[in-house]
């Protein structure tokens, strides 16, 4: 087994992009939900109503963030639900729908749709993006057939930080739904845009919207669906009444209550973080970019300000994420190893690259309390593990 601890005391986390920590302010509001107001939500007595008027609260902060109504705020164990929900709830009554989906979304959307697919529940098409990992708006509009019913983009991308157009292909919808009599409702999955862009629903022109607790300071599985009013979902999980009806089972009060609060930092504090990790994914760029055969992945100008994904030539990416591993740094390759063989990120060979090329990939996402330091730190030690792997790596 390898070893869990690094060499170093010291550890540099700039992987924000696959989980955060819970902060400090989250967990105190939380505690006092896992002691003294344990109650069930769905209680009438005084104990439920405590927990009832906690998880109220949480909604309204995350209305107020999503510019929404209450009524259109659900929360779920995390994204992947989020999206499991908007995706099989909008489908079940309809007749062989039609989805629209790019090639690039997180698996929670792209396993949702084939499953869809596979079932013969709905039909769906899978858009390519550019070299920068964009969809394209005329690609969108060819792609829209009469039954259509849900087109389902992803705000930003995980893997490498890509800012999909959400309102110019929110305008679009808008004018076709003018139009015809069955409406293409517009989900996206905005995880990893929540903390440093626009997600008012109503400038973003959605009707369903996706977000994950754990991306944000929050607890993992914890996660939000707002849903607009008149949007026609059937709930996927049967039980009980619990959140109008739409996703039964007894509310994770605590944890709830953490996503109100996480909700409620991110939006004091959007501008300045944003400012801040853009001036640190900047200096690392400038760093990393110095190593001979390193290129960035993507446009970093269109790109949102956490996430920075390198091809290093001539090293593997999972191998470097291991030796910056035990080193004391935190990063993440977009390979995944799946049954002993190294998958290329789906996302780089939608934009373009080959295999071999992908193969060699290393994200790096930064966070509010990384420092300057830290970086100095990554771009110290990253050429010589990259020296290290391109010395071992067998010559063709
Ligand atoms: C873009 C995106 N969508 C969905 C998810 C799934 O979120 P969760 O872990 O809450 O199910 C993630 C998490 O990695 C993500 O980055």
């Amino acid at each position: 087994m390898r070893k869990i601890y690094s060499d170093r005391n010291k550890l540099v986390y700039l992987d924000h992009a696959a989980t955060t920590p819970v902060s400090a302010e989250v967990l105190k509001a939380m505690s006092p939900y896992f002691g003294k107001y344990f109650g069930n939500p769905s209680e009438p007595h005084q104990w439920g109503q405590q927990a009832k008027t906690a998880i109220e609260q949480a909604r309204e902060k995350v209305a107020h963030f999503l510019g929404a109504k209450t009524s259109e705020i659900l929360f779920t164990s995390g994204a992947t639900e989020a999206i499991n929900l908007a995706h099989k709830g909008l489908i079940e009554n309809q007749k062989l729908p039609h989805i629209i989906t790019s090639s690039i979304e997180h698996k929670a959307v792209l396993e949702t749709c084939k499953h869809l697919e596979k079932l013969g529940w709905a039909k769906v098409n899978y858009l390519p993006v550019d070299k920068d990992g964009l969809v394209k708006i005329d690609d969108l509009e060819k792609t829209i057939r009469p039954e259509t019913i849900l087109v389902s983009i992803m705000y930003v991308n995980n893997e490498m930080g890509a800012i999909q157009p959400i309102v110019q292909i929110g305008q679009l919808l808008k004018k076709i739904n003018a139009k015809r009599k069955q409406k293409i409702y517009f989900h996206t999955d905005a995880t990893q845009a929540i903390q440093y862009l626009d997600c008012r629903v109503t400038e973003l022109g959605v009707d369903l919207l996706s977000l994950s607790g754990h991306k944000f300071y929050a607890p993992k599985g914890v996660g939000v669906l707002y849903f607009k009013k008149g949007t026609p979902l059937v709930r996927q999980q049967d039980g009980g009444e619990q959140e109008s009806r739409l996703r039964a089972g007894t509310e994770n009060v605590p944890y709830i209550v953490g996503l109100g609060k996480a909700i409620e930092l991110v939006q004091k504090n959007k501008v300045s973080s944003a400012k801040y990790v853009e001036k640190l994914r900047d200096k690392l760029m400038a760093g990393v970019l110095q190593i001979p055969g390193v290129k960035l992945v993507g446009d970093f100008k269109k790109n949102a300000p956490h996430i920075a994904t390198f091809l290093v030539k001539g090293a593997e990416g999972e191998a470097m994420m291991l030796l910056l591993s035990d080193k004391g740094v935190a990063a993440s390759s977009g390979s995944a190893c799946t049954s002993g063989l190294l998958e290329p990120s789906h996302v780089l060979l939608a934009m373009g690259y080959q295999p071999e090329e992908a193969h060699g990939s290393l994200r790096f996402s930064l966070g509010k309390d990384n420092t300057e330091e830290e970086i100095d730190e990554v771009i110290k030690v990253l050429p010589t593990i990259v020296q290290k792997l391109r010395r071992m790596a067998p010559k063709l």
